[in-house]
């Protein structure tokens, strides 16, 4: 069985209702990043960190997974699908993906701020000062910030490697690390990039674009693969 590597970013889930970061409507319009998404933002004001990731994962606990993650599930009829998301929502999950791999953290997960190794799964939208891990330290969204190390990022980099096929859905390729993962696809290897504004990564062989929604895209570009293979 064909391994493709499905790579996602917030464009994947914006059909689902779940913002993106920087397009016009983007969370980083709104937000400042240094001021809800870094180390010094939690050292500074833990309790605006907690709000806004609780909004986020409130709102998550609100929306579906679109046509676009449907589609990336009956994929697997035919061939062996790796998701590598930057996504920190739980839609390709709860879609039916078998493996996704996320490379930002989850966003209903929490973690320990004395170890690391202590990751919880939470099963409601609100985290607050005081609630804590076993070894009584305080809970931080287990959400990789601006600033961190991206510790997925040599497994992400072992799988996408081994693609015969790579999906981009859905982003604006200017974080990294995650933006290079393009550039440790062998040249031969075809590539198709889905996104309203994809465009010619420099340096990237093999690149076809489709200039079109998730929701729309990625049905159309699945049925063509399912009905070649
Ligand atoms: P961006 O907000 O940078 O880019 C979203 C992309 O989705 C853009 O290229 C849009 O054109 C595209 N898009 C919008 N609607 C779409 C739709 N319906 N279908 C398909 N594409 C659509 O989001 P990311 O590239 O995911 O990191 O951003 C990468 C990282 O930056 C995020 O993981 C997050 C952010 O800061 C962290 O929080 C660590």
């Amino acid at each position: 069985m064909k391994t493709i590597v499905v790579l996602t970013g917030a464009g994947m889930s914006a059909e689902s209702g779940v913002k993106t970061f920087r397009d016009s409507d983007g969370l980083w319009n709104n937000y400042r990043i240094e001021e809800v998404a870094s180390p010094v933002a939690w050292e500074r004001d833990p309790e605006m960190v907690l709000e806004f990731y609780n909004q986020r994962r409130k709102q998550l606990f609100e929306v579906e997974p679109n046509a676009g993650h449907k589609a990336l599930v009956k994929l697997e009829e035919k061939f062996n699908v790796q998701i590598i998301t930057q996504n920190v929502d739980d839609l390709h999950e709860r879609a039916g993906s078998s493996n996704v791999l996320h490379l930002h953290g989850e966003l209903k997960k929490a973690r320990s701020t004395v170890d690391p190794s202590l990751v919880y799964t939470l099963d409601h939208w609100e985290l607050k000062l005081g609630d804590k891990c076993e070894k009584g330290s305080q809970l931080r969204p287990h959400i990789v910030w601006f600033g961190e190390s991206v510790d997925m990022i040599g497994p992400a980099v072992e799988i996408i490697s081994g693609a015969d096929m790579v999906i981009v859905i859905g982003t604006s390729m200017v974080v990294y690390p995650a933006a290079g993962l393009l550039h440790y696809v062998k040249d031969e290897v075809p590539k198709y990039y889905i996104d309203p504004k994809a465009f010619q990564v420099h340096g990237v062989s093999n690149l076809l674009i489709l200039r079109k929604k998730a929701g729309e895209g990625v049905p159309f570009l699945v049925d063509q693969l399912l009905k070649q293979a």
